[in-house]
């Protein structure tokens, strides 16, 4: 397939790229999760194969399947995910975090089954890392580093103090505000903030045309 592949714009490019929750154990059969379905992570890891790139996709538990070729890597925890990102980041040029992290997981995970007791139970929890943060500490010149926001309050002011806090190239501000937008859908409404602060408004779209205007934004700043 080497010709049809020439003349891809990321053909010389590695991507990584997260997507899908994680799980934080609580016991042996419980832990917290999130909605996240992957779907947009998956979007964005496929289209970048298609556009040439070398794909490695760290994906939390997730229904989704990749006929792509591409190299998938599945964590559980907000502590593997950030393990796993560690260990492909260095090598990376494109790096997209669309996984919906755990801020918190539980400080101790019990060994047995945890029993009912009280009327109240309560869990301590811990901050977890921000894999994202960290990233945006190693990142060198040659790494676009591209981040996530989930808002339902001065969504665009919120997105943009990550953005420059982060040390991010873009980021993608997800609206949950419009119906049939975010968690479980196949549909997103985004906006895209640079550094300079300019932003890119997104209709309502399918996560597969998402995927594409985000990597479209992607291959401007490559050039
Ligand atoms: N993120 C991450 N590691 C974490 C938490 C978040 O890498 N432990 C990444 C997400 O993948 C996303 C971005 O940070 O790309 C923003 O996630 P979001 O939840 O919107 O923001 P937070 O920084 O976690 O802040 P808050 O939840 O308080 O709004
Ligand atoms: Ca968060």
């Amino acid at each position: 397939t080497a010709h049809i592949r020439a003349g891809l714009p990321l053909l010389d490019k590695k991507a990584l790229v997260t997507a899908g929750p994680t799980f934080e154990a609580i016991d042996p059969v419980r832990f917290i999760g999130n909605h996240s379905s992957g779907k947009m992570g998956f979007a964005i890891a496929e289209c970048l194969v298609s556009l040439g790139a070398d794909v490695t996709l760290v994906t939390g538990p997730t229904a989704e399947k990749s006929n792509y070729n591409l190299r998938r890597v599945d964590v559980v925890s907000a502590a593997e995910m950030n393990e796993a990102c560690l260990a492909y980041f260095t090598a990376s040029d494109i790096i997209v975090m669309s996984a919906a992290v755990a801020d918190y997981t539980p400080v101790q995970v019990a060994s047995q089954k945890i029993k009912k007791a009280d009327t109240e139970f309560h869990i301590a929890l811990r901050k977890t890392t921000d894999i994202l943060a960290g990233l945006g500490i190693l990142k060198q010149k040659h790494q676009l580093l591209v981040g996530f926001a989930l808002e339902t309050e001065n969504e665009a002011d919120f997105a943009q103090q990550k953005l420059l806090k982060k040390n991010l190239d873009l980021i993608v501000l997800n609206s949950l505000n419009d119906d049939g937008a975010g968690f479980k859908t196949n549909t997103n409404k985004i906006t895209i903030f640079n550094r300079a602060l300019e932003k890119t408004v997104f209709e309502l779209k399918s996560k597969h045309e998402v995927a594409a205007d985000i990597c479209k934004e992607i291959l401007n700043l490559l050039v």
